[in-house]
């Protein structure tokens, strides 16, 4: 069994939902607490034993790429004013993990942006997680994927239940239990089913865990909705000739380039913080008491 050593992390979207935050700065670079949004899926990579990234990148997205690379002026600026914390800080951001950019020259969708990781993915199985998908958990979603995956040596997708009236949202698989826990095995797969169609509540979230053969099923895959090469299309091949499994992963997801899914990670994440925790829970409180000052 091939170990699972790299990870594609799509970011080519145009991220109309949050225009015009996004008309110059990546929607994967806005702020959740005291971090953008990419560094947190980056993390989830890292804490999962992850040994490289490779970001799926466009025209403007360039702050992403250097986020995660070395400043030497901000660096020097930092050394002469004694600021040695955040300069620590920042070394390690710079070097969480080694970042790799393929250009989608045009977003022709989701999987036309995995289709161009191929080169650098090679023959191996990887991970894709979403540039604005964020799961929190005890043990980060990927390692739970890949200790799925290291039992049955398949691809594997994460899924979490779903209100049946929002299935027409989200890629919905129809799968069969396993004697995994949490696990099913794929058997269809429909992406945003027409409302009041799907039969179940299974909805597939932004952390895949692919077999190179996807790469062929892409390529075999006509443009779709909105001439997009579309990743469920493949996903339904690579299931049907390989078999997948779908793995309701333990944790919470936010979809946050979503406006409501991103507040409520800022809101959760800076519940948690140690020194925002208690403050926000005031002032939470007394917004949710009617004393809100604009009033
Ligand atoms: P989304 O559909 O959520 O992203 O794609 P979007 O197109 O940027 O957002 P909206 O709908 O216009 O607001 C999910 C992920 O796939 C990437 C996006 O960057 C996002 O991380 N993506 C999507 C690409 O990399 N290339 C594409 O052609 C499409």
């Amino acid at each position: 069994m091939k170990k699972v050593r790299k990870a594609v992390i799509p970011v080519a979207g145009l991220g109309t939902r949050f225009l015009p935050a996004t008309k110059a700065i990546p929607k994967e670079m806005l702020t959740i607490v005291d971090r953008p949004t990419i560094q947190y899926i980056v993390e989830e990579v890292v804490a999962s034993g992850i040994e490289e990234v490779i970001l799926i990148t466009s025209a403007g997205k360039s702050a992403i790429e250097n986020h995660f690379d070395y400043n030497y002026e901000l660096d020097t600026i930092l050394k002469d004013k004694n600021k040695d914390a955040l300069r620590e800080e920042l070394s390690l951001t710079s070097s969480l993990i080694d970042v790799v950019s393929v250009r989608q020259k045009e977003p022709l969708g989701l999987g036309h942006a995995i289709w161009m990781a191929r080169k650098v993915v090679g023959d191996e199985p990887f991970l894709v997680l979403l540039g604005d998908d964020l799961v929190r958990s005890k043990v980060p979603c990927c390692r739970q994927m890949i200790d799925l995956y290291e039992k049955v040596n398949e691809s594997v997708v994460a899924i979490q239940r779903v209100p049946m009236d929002q299935t027409c949202q989200y890629g919905i698989i129809e799968g069969k239990e396993t004697d995994f826990e949490r696990t099913f095995k794929v058997k269809q797969m429909v992406e945003k089913p027409a409302p009041g169609t799907s039969k179940s509540d299974m909805a597939i979230i932004g952390r895949y865990l692919l077999m190179p053969e996807i790469f062929k099923a892409l390529g075999k895959t006509s443009p779709g909705h909105g001439g997009e090469i579309q990743l469920t299309d493949a996903l339904q091949s690579l299931a049907d000739q390989r078999g997948m499994y779908a793995y309701e992963f333990e944790g919470k997801r936010y979809d946050a380039g979503d406006k409501l899914g991103y507040l409520k990670a800022i809101i959760d994440i800076a519940l948690d913080h140690p020194t925002l925790g208690e403050p926000l829970r005031d002032h939470l409180k007394f917004v949710c008491d009617g004393k809100n000052c604009l009033q």
